[in-house]
């Protein structure tokens, strides 16, 4: 559907709802609103408004569904697939000030906390809470909850704990027609129908406007190892990966990184090389659990075959400086201009024979470019980004992703369809699956008003 530009009547209306602090339309301020974190997506909000309550989320939408006004639910901005930044034009809902954290419930190990709660706060209060949050991921600092379960955040845990999904006990949020759906009881068994949170985490702001979340905490554990390994080759890395997933029992995290990638953290960060001589794969392992944790992580390493060097922290500061080889990749590979970042996962098996094939794919089709690859091996998820190649410049994502698809995998492992896999969704998605989500979405969403052209092509 066509959408009007923000009309006086409703500018007023907005402010009535929300205050005339917190409904800014001047572009230089809202321009940053429109630009995702990649720099290879921007447009332009009409407005960016900024609700502090439930009851505000519900007012605006109400006033957007009247007005017929596209709206775009934004968390710290911080998602890879431009599926939170107006392009043309819609209204901006940003939810930071949802910032609210009730205490933690020690009974069930559960808290409740707003959208805009930034996922570093939220680790902060289960600390202090003697707990923690399963989910990590290195833009804790700004990535918010709500985004999170927008998008079913997976990060760096999840080969133990399981993604954003499986900490989401019970949702808030808000349709377009204004209703409140879901509750935040923290009910562990409760089939009384359809699971708002199941339905709603993953959506990416199309159904309706999450303003809480009801999520489990994990024990803390008491000690933590790891160690980055050096390996020869694809195969071998997914060798060890596998090794490491059967014999280590306090698997916390199993990442990859290559040769190349870490010489460019390197090079970008002014880091010491990890190794006396370059690897050409490296698998980082974290364990955590009780005490001896560095024992078994090195009987477990002890044994594995493949790994030729080996670099171990145990200390918070040394265990944070091996982290950095591995979270800085984000940030080096964005230092070279707008990155095309494709989130993949694939089967355990193929993946072996999947990284290098890839990377040939790629110099193949644009000589010019350069592939990355890292990710998270544990859990199958790679993400092959390619910088060299023009924003707009389409095919070298098109092939990887029906490489992908071909192989068995996702075309998204965990940061969402957006607008930027689009296109593509086919290749995971069957027609009569495509026709049903857009039946949810007419359901859910009747004005049409939430991320039109996010997830669903069309839609
Ligand atoms: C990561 O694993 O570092 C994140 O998903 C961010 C990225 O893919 O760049
Ligand atoms: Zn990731």
């Amino acid at each position: 559907m066509p959408f009007a530009p923000l009309a006086d009547a409703l500018r007023r209306a907005l402010v009535d709802i929300v205050g005339p602090a917190h409904v800014l339309d001047d572009p230089s301020i809202t321009g940053g609103f429109a630009r995702d974190w990649t720099g290879r997506f921007a447009g332009s909000t009409a407005a960016v408004v900024r609700p502090g309550s439930t009851a505000e989320v519900a007012a605006v939408l109400v006033a957007c569904a009247g007005a017929g006004v596209a709206v775009v639910p934004q968390g710290g901005n911080t998602g890879l697939v431009a599926g939170g930044v107006a392009l043309g034009g819609e209204l901006t809902l940003s939810l930071t000030r949802l910032d609210h954290i009730a205490p933690v419930e020690p009974v069930s190990a559960q808290v409740t906390a707003g959208a805009g709660v930034t996922l570093a706060a939220l680790r902060r209060a289960a600390s202090a809470a003697g707990l923690d949050f399963a989910v990590d991921l290195a833009a804790r600092d700004t990535a918010t909850i709500g985004g999170m379960v927008a998008t079913n955040a997976g990060g760096l845990h999840v080969i133990r704990y399981g993604p954003m999904r499986a900490q989401l006990v019970g949702v808030e949020a808000v349709l377009s027609t204004g209703a409140v759906i879901g509750d935040l009881r923290g009910l562990l068994k409760d089939n009384t129908g359809y699971h708002w949170p199941s339905l709603l985490c993953g959506s990416e702001g199309t159904l309706a406007v999450v303003t809480r979340a009801r999520l489990r905490l994990v024990p803390r554990p008491a000690e933590h190892a790891m160690a980055l390994l050096a390996v020869a080759d694809a195969a071998t890395a997914v060798g060890v990966t596998a090794a490491l997933r059967h014999s280590l029992p306090d698997v916390h995290a199993i990442e990859l990184m290559t040769a190349a990638g870490v010489g460019l953290v390197c090079d970008t960060l002014g880091l010491p090389p990890p190794f006396a001589r370059p690897a050409p794969f490296v698998v980082l392992v974290e364990a955590a659990g009780a005490p001896g944790v560095l024992e078994r992580l090195a009987a477990t390493v002890g044994v594995i075959a493949g790994v030729d060097d080996t670099a171990v922290a145990v200390e918070p500061d040394r265990r944070a400086m091996l982290w950095r080889y591995r979270e800085a990749h984000t940030e080096a590979i964005a230092r070279l201009g707008p990155a095309h970042k494709l989130d993949v996962t694939l089967p355990g098996p193929a993946l072996g024979a999947f990284l290098p094939e890839v990377s040939e794919l790629v110099t193949r089709l644009r000589p010019e470019a350069r592939v990355w690859l890292f990710g998270h091996a544990g859990d199958g998820n790679v993400h092959v980004n390619v910088t060299g190649v023009e924003a707009g410049d389409d095919e070298v994502d098109a092939a990887v992703l029906e490489l992908v698809a071909e192989r068995g995998g996702s075309i998204s492992a965990e940061h969402g369809i957006g607008r930027a896999k689009l296109a593509f969704l086919h290749l995971n998605r069957t027609p009569d699956e495509l026709a049903a989500m857009r039946a949810v979405k007419r359901a859910l969403d009747p004005a049409g008003i939430l991320n039109p052209g996010v997830l669903l092509p069309g839609g």
